[in-house]
């Protein structure tokens, strides 16, 4: 059902809300992605959300709301540097671990002691919360381990015919999930590095960690495992300099493309004299220099080269600085942790 983005027609929202209320299923458009929502605080309706998605009851997930109200119901403490970030940045793409309140069924928290709630800075999202008069449960709306749905259409193929309604704005503004931060250490630790920069983080609240998911080792939290994003094609990340980048981007497509590889880049336009004139895909995310441009293209990009039959993507890294971080944490994920460095030997 398409809707408008700015404006959502009450009627419209009024009957989601119903689907969401009698425990049915309903895609729809946050900032970053599109979410797969049910009533977080129903049992049941939690229950077919992880049966619509193939998700596993070992991967948590975020608890939306629409007003600052709701957060002190959910977590049981809610630390000052929360109320920080919380006034700073909602709604807005970040979401904060807490201590759960014992309403917050084990479900959503795959049985942790803590939940991860976040308001979301969509219209259409906000208005939905408001009007089902509960915490929305939603996941992005993709079958388990696929890329993020950023279009209505992305949600279609993944999860069409297993839940009731999507709720169609249009495609997501940012492109990326949030943020997720965990408040409960003694350093507030970025446990998936997402819409919100780092460095905004810090200008607020001071230093934070970042925990490193591309490396093995016990993850967190079940959901944070290496392997993700996934296309179904093999997949590369080349991290360096961008001269040492366009060079070796070259030699790694010929050498596939002599082996008879079918091979798909996704580079920066930047990039594109480098392979323009080899029989390879391109998938051009924008200027190097546009990070938000390279944020928001980057799952259409994954799923569109996804489409092609390729063998190989061979995708370039855009460093750590603002959404580079999570760009880079999407690149790692998707290519199950393959990387290749500067000075490294092919
Ligand atoms: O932008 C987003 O966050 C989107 C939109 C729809 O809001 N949602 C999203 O949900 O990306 P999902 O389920 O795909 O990812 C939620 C992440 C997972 O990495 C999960 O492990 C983590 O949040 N998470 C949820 N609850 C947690 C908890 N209690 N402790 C640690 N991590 C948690
Ligand atoms: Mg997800």
């Amino acid at each position: 059902m398409t809707v408008d983005p700015q404006h959502p027609d009450p009627e419209v929202i009024a009957r989601a809300a119903g689907i969401l209320r009698a425990g049915g299923l309903v895609a729809f458009p946050t900032e970053t992605v599109y979410g797969l929502g049910a009533d977080g605080l129903n049992p049941l309706a939690l229950a077919r959300l992880f049966e619509a998605k193939g998700r596993p009851a070992t991967d948590p997930v975020i608890l939306h709301i629409a007003d600052l109200e709701a957060l002190p119901q959910l977590a049981r403490e809610v630390p000052p540097s929360a109320w920080t970030l919380a006034r700073r940045f909602w709604p807005g793409p970040l979401t904060l671990v807490l201590p759960k309140q014992a309403i917050v069924p084990d479900l959503v928290t795959a049985g942790l002691p803590t939940v991860a709630i976040r308001m979301p800075a969509h219209p259409v999202a906000l208005a939905l919360i408001r009007a089902a008069g509960t915490p929305i449960a939603a996941p992005s709306a993709n079958r388990f381990g696929h890329t993020s749905p950023t279009t209505a259409q992305h949600v279609l193929e993944d999860l069409g015919g297993r839940i009731e309604l999507i709720l169609d704005a249009g495609p997501t503004p940012i492109g990326v999930e949030s943020t997720v931060i965990d408040l409960t250490r003694p350093i507030p630790t970025i446990l998936r590095p997402g819409g919100l920069p780092r460095e905004a983080l810090e200008a607020a609240v001071g230093p934070v960690a970042v925990f490193d998911r591309s490396v093995a080792g016990p993850a967190p939290a079940p959901g944070l495992l290496p392997k993700h994003y996934a296309p179904r094609a093999e997949m590369v990340v080349l991290i360096g300099p961008g001269e040492w980048l366009r060079s070796r981007l070259r030699e790694l497509a010929l050498r596939y493309l002599q082996e008879s590889y079918r091979v798909g880049v996704l580079i920066a336009e930047e990039d594109r004299p480098a392979v323009e004139d080899l029989p390879v895909e391109i998938a051009a995310l924008g200027s190097e220099k546009d990070l938000e441009g390279i944020a928001r293209r980057l799952y259409p990009a994954m799923r569109e080269l996804d489409g092609r039959g390729l063998d190989l993507i061979l995708a370039r890294d855009f460093g750590t600085q603002g959404l580079g971080l999570a760009i880079r944490d999407r690149l790692i994920r998707a290519a199950g942790g393959r990387v290749i460095k500067e000075d490294e030997p092919l």
